[in-house]
C-alpha cells in the first residue's frame, strides 16, 4: 500500500492533487472509480494514468502508467480524460457585447448547433443575451447529462429553454424541476397510464381517428388541392390526444374544411410565445412584456376548458381505483388522473391534474404533428423507401378496409425502421437540457461548472459521424444491421433518456405507426412546396414551416410488387446514396422598413442611413430613409394604409435642441401634443416602431427630451414598441451607443423574422450583425474628364456655387486674438469680422452665422500623396446606389451634379477631421482585398469598428479621424480608390456661431467670437474653429445667417429690465447685444435710462485685456452693468450663477418688473447651473411654491431664453 497523489495534467500535484492509498490488490478500474469520485469525473472509464510531467508537456508525450504496479511506484500521477487535458469547454468568445454569441445560435439553431460542434468539438459553450449554453453531440456526454442523479437533473432555471413555459406550468410533468416533489407524484401516476399495456387500449381509437383523416385526405385528393402538411398533422394529432386525453371528439377531422379546435390554437400559440421569450433572454422577460401578458390570458382559457371536461367526466363516474386498474380501465388520461389512487389511497390534487392534462394535450399534439409532417415529407422525398414500406404493410396483411390490431403493429419491422430513420434525421424534439449539480469533468476532458445548463443537441448526436455511417443518408434498412443494433446506448435518443425522458413515447409511436400505415395504404405523397422546405425558427420543436403536399391514390399492390422485383433485378436500388435534405431555417416575409430621422446637424440622418443599409444587409428589400416630417407617421391619412402589424417597421432616430425637437420635427411634435390631448389611442394602431435618441448629457434636464417624448407618445397613441429605446450621448461616445443598440436591434429583428445572419442559408451572407453591409464600388459611378478638355472655370464651377443652398461669400476683414499670449488659458478666443456684401444678407442681434469650414491644406496635400491621387484630376459623380448613406460624400456630390478636382474635394467638402464612425471602419475593413497582407489591418479595423463602448485606446488613437487613419496606415491608402472614398467619407457640415455684432452698426458686417482649442493641449483642433483661427484678412469664406429662437432678441423698447448670463464664448451673443443697445443709444437707469441692463459673465481667467477693455467701455458709457466671475482665480471658485445668487434681490426685482433673462454659453457651464440659481431666487426671494413651473412659465412668456451650445 502506498500513498500517491493524483492530479489533472497541467495542475499542481501539491495544491490541486488528491492523495489516495493505492494497494497492489486493487484493479485499475477500482482505482479509476475512487479518483473519479474525488475529482467529480463523471465517467471513470475515461481516466488514464500518466507519469507526472511539467504542465506544458504535450499529452502525447506523457508516459502511460497502465498498471497498478507502475502507479504505486510514483509519488504523483497525472490524469488525462479521454486522452485529453482537462480544460474549459471551448466555444466562440467575444462577439458583440451583451449579445455575445447570439448570432452563433439564432435563428438557425439546428444548423448552428451542428456547425459549432463540428468546429469546437463534442462540447461547446456559447454565451449570449445573458444566457450561458453548453451543447454536446457526444453520446457519452448525453448519457451522463440525461441520467438524472448525482451529476445532473432537470432544473429549469432562466437559462433553460423551457423556462418561459414553466411560469404557466410549474408543477406538472415536463416543465417542473426534478427537485419539485410534484414531479415524482405525477411521474408515479402517469408512468403506468402511459405504459405499453395501457396504450394497447387505445389502438382502436387511434385507428378510428386515422381513418377519419384518410376520409379528409380523400376529399382533398378529389379536389386536387395541395395542403400544408403540418396543419393536417395538427388536426390528426389533436383529434387523437383529444380522444385519448380527455375522451372528447374535438371535431377536427369531420371534413377537409374542419378547423383546429380552439384549445390547440391556444396551446400552439403559447409554445410559440415561449420560444420567442426564451430567445429574447432574461432581460426582456424581466420587463412587463406583451408575450407574457398574452400567455396569462391563454392560461385562463385553457384552465376553464379542463374544468369543463373534468366536471363532465366526474358526472359519469365517481369511482376511484388503484393506479394499475385505472390505467387499463379508464376511458381517457383525464379520467385516469381523476380516479387513480396510489398505495396509500392518495390521488393527484386538482391543480396537478390541471397542469398535467394541459401538458399532455400540448405534448401529445405538437410533437406528433411534427413527427407526422416529417413522415409525410419522407414519403414524398424517398419514394423508393415509401414503396417498400407499402409493400411491407401489404405483406404483413394490412389492408385499407381492415382494422389494425395491436399484434400487427408489433410486427411491422420496416414501418418501425422507417419511423426510426425519420426521427434520427428530423426528430421534433431537439434540445433536452439539464443542470450540473457541481463542477464536473465530462468525457473528453471538458470542465462544466456547477449550475451550468447543458443541452443535448439531439439532432447532432443522431448524425454524429463517429457513431453513424453515412449519417445524412435516409436508410431505414440500417436498423436491420448488426452495426446499428450494437450502437452506443445514447447514440439514438429521440425521446431523450433517463428519468426525465419522454413519458409519452409509447403513445407517440403507436399513434404515428397507425397514421403512417393508414396513409401509406391509401396514398402516395407528392411534395408541392414552392422552393426548399424550411423549418420554423420560432417554434420550440423542429417543424416544417412550408411543406405542402398533394395526395395521389396509392398504386395497387400487384403493380408495386412487380415493380420492386424488376428494379431489384436491374440493380437500380441505389436510393441509399441520396442524402436526406436538411431543411434550412424558415424565414418570414419581411415588412417595409422605414428609417426615419429628424436631425439638425445630420447625426440622426446618418444613423438612419446606416440602419437602412443594415436592414438591406439583413434581407429587407423595401427600405426607405425619410425625414420624420415626410414619413407616413406624420400624415394621419396614411396610417391606415401602413397599419398592419406585419407589414411595417419604423425605426426613428431623433435629437433634441435645448429641450425642443429639431427644426424639421416641430410640427410633428405639435401633432403629438394634439393627439395626446384628444386621447386618440388609435392614432398609431398597428404601427411597429422603436426610437433611438441622439442627445448630450451636458443639457442636463432636457437630455433626450424629444426622443423620450416620441417614444412615450407613440406608445400612448397605440403604437407597438417592438424594441427598447436607444440612448446616445454625444458628450461621451454616441457612436458606440448607436452601434451597440443598432446591432442588438438587428439581432432581435433577425430573430423575429427568421433571418439567418450567420452566413448559413439566409440572404445575408457573412454575419450580418458584425460585418458591414457589402457596398460594391459599383454603388458609385463616377466619370473623369480629360483635364485638357475642362476649362479652369468649369473645374472650379463647384466652388463658384455655394456648398449648400443659401450660403453666401464673406470676406474676412479682421481676426483678433482676445487671449493674452502668455495666458495659461488652454483655448484661444478670436473676434473675427466678416464683410458679407451680398444684398440678400440680413441678420438680427442674437442670431447665428453658419460657417462652412475648410480642411487644413497641409493635411490635404499629405492625403493626396498617400492616396496616390492626381490632385488636379476632374471628375463628377453620375450615380449613387441606394446603400450609400445619405450623408456620404457620394450622395452630396451627386446632389450637386458638378465637376470638381480631387484637391478641391478634399479641401472643401470631405470631413477629414471628424471622428470616424464605427460603421465606416467596418466598411473600410470590407473594402480590403482578401489578400493575407491586409489581414492584420482588417482585424484592426474590425476591432475598432465593433460595437464596443471602449475601443482599444491604441487603435482608437490612430482611427480618430480619416486623416489620422490614412496617415498611420499606408496599406489602407493602397486599398482605397475614389469610389470607396466617396462612400466612406461624410460631407463636411457647417458650424454655427452666435453673432457678436449688431446689424445696426453695419448690416453687411458680422462678427463672431470663436473659441479655439490649443493644439498643443488638445490633441485635436476643431475643424471650423481651427480654420477660422488660421483665417487671413481677405480670405473668402462661405457663410449663412440663421435665425435663433424668436425670444433670443432684445426687447424693442428700453423699458424692459434685461439680465444676461454668459460663460466662455457665450459672451459672443451679448457682445452683439451690447453693440446693438449702444447703437440704439439706450442707457441703464444710473445713466438716465429706463431700466436695468445687466451682464453676468463667467470666465476662467481675466487675461483677456482686449475683451475686458471692450466690455468696460460699454459699462463706462452707461450701456450695461457688468458683473464678472473669474472661476479659476476667485476663492472660493465662482461661476456666473453664483454672482447671480449674490444679487438675488435685484434679479428678482428685475424679473418681477417684467424683465427678460438671456443665457448663452456651453451647456455644462451655464445650462443647469443658471436655471437652478434662478429657481432658488424665485423660491427663496419670490416665495414661489413651484419654481420649476415658474421657470417654465417664464420661458413660455418668452422672458427666459437660452442659447446654449455644447
Ligand atoms: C447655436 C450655437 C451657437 C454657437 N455659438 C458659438 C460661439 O459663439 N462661439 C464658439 O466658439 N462656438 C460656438 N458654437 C460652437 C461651434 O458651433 C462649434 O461647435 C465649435 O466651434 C467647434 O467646432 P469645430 O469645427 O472647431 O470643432 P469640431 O471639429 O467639430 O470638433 C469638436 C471637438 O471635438 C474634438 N475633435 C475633433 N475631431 C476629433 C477627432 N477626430 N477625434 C477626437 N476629437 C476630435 C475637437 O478637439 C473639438 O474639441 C455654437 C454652437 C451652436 C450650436
Ligand atoms: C414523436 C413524438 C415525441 C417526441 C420526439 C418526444 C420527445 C420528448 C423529449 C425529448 C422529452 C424530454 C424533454 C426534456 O428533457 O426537456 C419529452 C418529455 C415528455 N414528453 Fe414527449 N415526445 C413525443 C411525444 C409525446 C407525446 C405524444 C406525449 C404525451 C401524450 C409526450 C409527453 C411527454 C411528457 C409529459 C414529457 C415530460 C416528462 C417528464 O417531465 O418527466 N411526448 N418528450
Ligand atoms: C444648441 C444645441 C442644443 C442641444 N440641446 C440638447 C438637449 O436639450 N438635450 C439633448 O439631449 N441634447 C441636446 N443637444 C445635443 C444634440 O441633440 C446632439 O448633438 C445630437 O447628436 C444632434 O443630432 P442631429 O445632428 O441629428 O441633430 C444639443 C446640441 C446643440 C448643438
Amino acid at each position: 500500500m502506498a500513498v500517491t497523489v493524483f492530479h489533472l495534467h497541467g495542475k499542481s500535484p501539491d495544491s490541486e492533487g488528491v492523495s489516495v492509498e493505492v494497494a497492489y490488490t486493487q484493479s485499475l478500474d477500482e482505482l479509476r472509480k475512487i479518483i473519479a469520485s474525488k475529482l467529480s469525473i463523471v465517467l471513470p472509464n475515461t481516466i488514464s494514468f500518466h507519469r507526472s510531467a511539467s504542465p506544458e508537456t504535450a499529452t502525447s508525450d506523457l508516459q502511460v502508467l497502465d498498471s497498478v504496479e507502475l502507479i504505486i511506484k510514483e509519488r504523483s500521477v497525472a490524469i488525462l480524460i479521454s486522452g485529453k487535458k482537462v480544460r474549459p469547454v471551448p466555444g466562440p468568445t467575444g462577439g458583440i457585447p451583451f449579445i455575445g454569441g447570439y448570432s452563433e445560435i439564432y435563428p438557425d439553431f439546428l444548423g448552428n448547433y451542428q456547425r459549432l460542434l463540428s468546429k469546437y468539438g463534442h462540447m461547446v459553450h456559447v454565451s449570449y443575451l445573458g444566457k450561458s449554453v453548453y451543447l454536446t453531440d457526444d453520446p457519452d456526454c448525453a448519457g451522463v447529462v440525461l441520467s438524472e442523479g448525482e451529476f445532473y437533473s432537470k432544473e429549469i432555471g432562466d437559462n433553460h429553454p423551457l423556462f418561459p413555459l414553466k411560469s404557466s406550468l410549474p408543477n406538472g410533468l415536463f416543465t417542473s424541476d426534478s427537485s419539485n416533489p410534484s414531479w415524482s407524484t405525477s411521474h408515479k401516476f402517469m408512468m403506468t397510464a402511459m405504459g405499453a399495456k395501457a396504450m394497447r387500449n387505445y389502438v382502436r381509437t387511434m385507428d378510428h381517428t386515422a381513418n377519419r383523416l384518410i376520409k379528409c385526405f380523400d376529399e382533398i385528393l378529389n379536389k386536387g388541392d395541395s395542403v400544408n402538411a403540418f396543419f393536417w398533422g395538427l388536426r390528426a394529432a389533436g383529434q387523437t390526444i383529444g380522444e385519448v386525453g380527455v375522451g372528447m371528439d374535438l371535431k377536427m377531422l369531420d371534413s377537409a374544411d374542419s378547423q383546429i379546435a380552439n384549445i390547440f390554437q391556444l396551446i400552439g400559440r403559447n409554445l410559440g410565445l415561449a420560444q420567442t421569450l426564451f430567445r429574447k433572454g432574461s432581460f426582456y422577460r424581466a420587463l412587463p412584456n406583451p408575450e407574457r401578458r398574452e400567455q396569462k390570458m391563454m392560461e385562463t382559457q385553457v384552465i376553464s376548458f379542463v374544468d369543463t371536461q373534468s366536471e363532465r367526466i366526474l358526472k359519469e363516474s365517481q369511482r376511484d381505483m388503484p393506479i394499475d386498474e385505472a390505467a387499463v380501465s379508464t376511458s381517457s388520461l383525464l379520467d385516469f388522473m381523476l380516479h387513480a389512487t396510489d398505495e396509500q389511497g392518495r390521488k393527484m390534487d386538482v391543480g396537478l391534474v390541471h397542469e398535467n392534462i394541459v401538458t399532455f394535450l400540448g405534448a401529445g399534439q405538437v410533437t406528433t404533428s411534427c413527427a407526422l409532417s416529417w413522415l409525410w415529407f419522407c414519403l414524398a422525398t424517398f419514394p423508393t423507401q415509401a414503396r417498400k414500406l407499402y409493400a411491407s404493410l401489404i405483406a404483413a396483411g394490412l389492408r385499407k378496409d381492415k382494422e389494425i390490431t395491436a399484434e400487427e403493429l408489433g410486427k411491422l419491422e420496416y414501418l418501425d425502421w422507417f419511423i426510426k430513420e425519420m426521427q434520427r434525421l428530423y426528430n421534433p424534439a431537439f434540445q433536452p437540457t439539464r443542470q450540473a449539480h457541481k463542477d464536473l469533468i465530462m468525457p473528453g476532458g471538458y470542465l462544466v461548472p456547477k449550475g451550468s445548463q447543458v443541452t443535448v443537441a439531439l439532432h447532432s448526436v443522431m448524425i454524429n459521424p463517429e457513431h453513424w455511417k453515412d449519417p445524412l443518408t435516409f436508410d431505414p434498412e440500417r436498423w436491420g444491421t448488426e452495426e446499428v443494433r450494437k450502437r452506443h446506448k445514447y447514440a439514438y435518443i429521440p425521446f431523450a433518456a433517463g428519468g426525465r425522458g419522454c413519458i409519452g413515447f409509447n403513445f407517440a409511436l403507436q399513434e404515428i405507426k397507425i397514421v403512417l400505415a393508414r396513409v401509406v395504404l391509401n396514398f402516395q405523397i407528392e411534395n408541392t412546396t414552392e422552393g426548399a422546405v424550411i423549418y420554423d425558427p420560432d417554434f420550440s420543436l423542429y417543424r416544417p414551416l412550408n411543406f405542402t403536399m398533394r395526395l395521389h391514390k396509392q398504386v395497387e399492390v400487384e403493380e408495386i410488387i412487380t415493380e420492386t422485383k424488376s428494379s431489384a433485378k436491374a440493380g437500380e436500388n441505389d436510393e441509399k446514396k441520396t442524402s436526406a435534405p436538411q431543411p434550412a431555417v424558415g424565414a418570414r416575409a419581411l415588412p417595409h422598413f422605414w428609417a426615419v430621422h429628424a436631425s439638425n446637424n445630420g447625426t440622426c440622418e446618418g444613423m438612419a442611413g446606416d440602419l437602412a443599409a443594415k436592414a438591406r444587409h439583413l434581407g429587407f428589400t423595401d427600405v426607405h430613409v425619410v425625414r420624420l416630417a415626410d414619413s407616413p407617421l406624420a400624415d394621419s391619412s396614411q396610417t391606415a394604409a401602413i397599419a398592419d402589424e406585419n407589414s411595417n417597421f419604423f425605426v426613428i432616430c431623433v435629437s433634441t435642441y435645448n429641450g425642443e425637437p429639431p427644426d424639421s420635427a416641430l410640427e410633428f411634435s405639435d401633432m403629438l401634443d394634439g393627439e395626446i390631448k384628444k386621447g386618440n389611442s388609435k392614432r398609431f394602431d398597428g404601427i411597429n416602431y422603436c426610437v433611438f435618441g441622439a442627445g448630450n448629457t451636458q443639457w442636463g434636464t432636457t437630455f433626450q427630451a424629444f426622443p423620450k417624448k416620441v417614444d412615450a407618445n407613440l406608445a400612448a397613441l397605440g403604437g407597438n414598441r417592438i424594441f427598447e429605446k436607444g440612448t446616445g450621448d454625444s458628450n461621451a461616445d454616441q457612436d458606440a451607443d448607436f452601434t451597440e443598440w443598432s446591432t442588438r436591434l438587428c439581432a432581435a429583428t433577425a430573430a423575429n423574422f427568421g433571418v439567418d445572419v450567420t452566413g448559413g442559408a439566409g440572404k445575408a451572407g457573412a454575419n450580418a450583425l458584425t460585418t458591414a453591409p457589402a457596398h460594391s464600388t459599383d454603388d458609385v459611378k463616377i466619370q473623369f474628364s480629360a483635364r485638357a478638355s475642362v476649362s479652369e472655370d468649369e473645374a472650379k464651377s463647384f466652388l463658384h456655387q455655394p456648398p449648400v443652398k443659401g450660403f453666401l461669400k464673406a470676406t474676412l476683414t479682421e481676426n483678433v486674438e482676445l487671449v493674452d499670449h502668455d495666458s495659461p488659458i488652454p483655448r484661444g478666443m478670436r473676434l473675427i469680422t466678416f464683410g458679407v456684401p451680398d444684398a440678400s444678407f440680413t441678420y438680427r442681434e442674437g442670431d447665428h452665422l453658419e460657417v462652412f469650414p475648410e480642411n487644413d491644406p497641409a493635411v490635404v496635400e499629405r492625403l493626396l500623396v498617400a492616396l496616390n491621387f492626381v490632385a488636379d484630376a476632374v471628375f463628377e459623380v453620375k450615380e449613387v446606389g441606394t446603400d450609400a448613406n445619405p450623408t456620404s460624400l457620394a450622395a452630396f456630390l451627386l446632389d450637386r451634379g458638378q465637376k470638381i478636382t480631387l484637391r478641391d474635394l478634399l479641401l472643401y467638402y470631405a470631413d477629414l477631421a471628424g471622428p470616424i464612425q464605427r460603421s465606416s471602419l467596418l466598411l473600410l475593413a470590407s473594402f480590403l482585398p482578401a489578400d493575407e497582407k491586409f489581414k492584420k489591418l482588417r482585424e484592426m479595423l474590425e476591432a475598432a469598428g465593433a460595437p464596443s463602448a471602449a475601443p482599444d485606446p491604441a487603435i482608437a488613437k490612430t482611427t480618430r479621424s480619416f486623416a489620422d487613419l490614412i496617415t498611420s496606415q499606408p496599406l489602407l491608402a493602397q486599398a482605397l480608390n475614389l469610389q470607396k472614398l466617396l462612400i466612406i467619407l461624410r460631407a463636411t457640415q457647417p458650424r454655427r456661431y452666435s453673432v457678436a455684432s449688431s446689424p445696426l452698426v453695419d448690416p453687411h458686417a458680422v462678427k463672431l467670437c470663436v473659441g479655439v482649442e490649443d493644439i498643443r493641449v488638445a490633441d485635436h483642433q476643431g475643424l471650423c474653429s481651427g480654420f477660422l483661427a488660421r483665417g487671413k484678412v481677405g480670405s473668402v469664406v462661405w457663410v449663412r445667417a440663421r435665425s435663433s429662437q424668436e425670444s433670443f432678441h432684445l426687447p424693442k423698447e428700453d423699458d424692459v429690465p434685461v439680465v444676461m448670463v454668459a460663460a466662455g464664448t457665450g459672451i459672443s451673443a451679448f457682445l452683439g447685444f451690447l453693440e446693438h443697445r449702444n447703437a440704439q443709444g439706450f442707457k441703464v437707469q444710473e445713466h438716465g435710462g429706463k431700466s436695468p441692463f445687466r451682464l453676468y459673465y463667467g470666465t476662467s481667467y481675466h487675461d483677456m485685456p482686449s475683451l475686458r477693455k471692450l466690455i468696460r467701455a460699454y459699462a463706462d458709457d452707461g450701456t450695461v452693468l457688468v458683473e464678472a466671475a473669474y472661476s479659476e482665480e476667485d476663492a472660493p471658485r465662482r461661476f456666473a450663477q453664483h454672482i447671480l445668487l449674490r444679487d438675488a434681490l435685484q434679479i428678482w426685482s428685475d424679473i418681477s418688473n417684467g424683465g427678460h433673462v438671456y443665457v448663452c454659453g456651453s451647456a455644462t457651464r451655464v445650462g443647469d447651473g443658471v436655471r437652478q440659481s434662478l429657481m432658488n431666487i424665485a423660491e427663496q426671494v419670490g416665495g414661489e411654491a413651484d419654481p420649476v413651473a415658474w421657470l417654465a412659465g417664464l420661458k413660455k412668456e418668452g422672458r427666459y431664453s437660452e442659447d446654449v451650445f455644447g
